[in-house]
């Protein structure tokens, strides 16, 4: 898919106030500073469209784009964002969830995973949580230039086995680099397969 436009619409913490449309909608999510932001930027061929920040917690509210004026693109809040007080970080659960729960025209959700580490009991729970309330999701592995071509492997494969021991069947699984690109026709090539169905 080519990205002709890509415009930010609105920001809130409400979705009850995100935009009016019935629009497909593809989300991105996961743990603080995993590269939310910098991912939707290199997706659309655009450096400052979301913001980033090497300090976690940059982007606190749910984000809505409009690409090629046909379908949104949605940039959430981390969560597990560890030096958060315990207020803040109960707020942006409640924002994430609801987001997550309600939107009917949430079509499918990205959860992001920092192909560096080890299978994270948050985000174990977090995909066990999207699995019980029966939303569509895919796994994108992020920062693989960070890692050598075969540890980058090697890890991925560890978290695609102790997924299994959990799942029956895995989601797709996107490996990608925001620095180096990667990934970015595997994942809008997914979302316009979708968008045609
Ligand atoms: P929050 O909004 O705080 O939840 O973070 P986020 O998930 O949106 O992360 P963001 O895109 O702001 O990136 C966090 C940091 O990781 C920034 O310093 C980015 O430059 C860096 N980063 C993101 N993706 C990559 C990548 O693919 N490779 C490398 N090397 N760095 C990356
Ligand atoms: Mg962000």
């Amino acid at each position: 898919m080519d990205i002709k436009s890509a415009e930010f619409i609105i920001s809130n913490t409400d979705y009850l106030k995100c935009p009016d449309s019935k629009l497909p909608e593809y989300a991105f999510i996961g743990r603080s500073n995993v590269g939310k932001s910098s991912l939707i930027n290199m997706l659309c061929n655009r450096k400052d469209l979301a913001m980033t920040s090497s300090r976690p917690g940059k982007t606190l509210l749910i984000n809505h784009f409009l690409i090629n004026k046909n379908w949104h693109l949605v940039d959430l809040p981390g969560y597990g964002y560890a030096t958060a007080g315990k207020k803040m970080r109960d707020q942006l659960q409640d924002i994430i969830e609801s987001y997550i729960l309600n939107r009917e025209q949430l079509t499918c959700l990205f959860l992001l995973i920092d192909c560096r580490h080890e299978p994270q009991k948050i985000d174990l729970e977090f995909m066990e949580w999207l699995g019980e309330n029966g939303v569509p999701f895919s796994i994108v592995f992020t920062k693989l230039d960070k890692l050598t071509h075969a540890k980058g492997k090697s890890n991925v494969q560890a978290y695609k086995d102790k997924l299994s021991e959990q799942w029956e069947e895995l989601p797709p699984i996107f490996l990608t680099s925001s620095e180096k690109r990667t990934g970015r026709d595997e994942i809008l090539g997914y979302i316009e397969g979708i968008n045609k169905t």
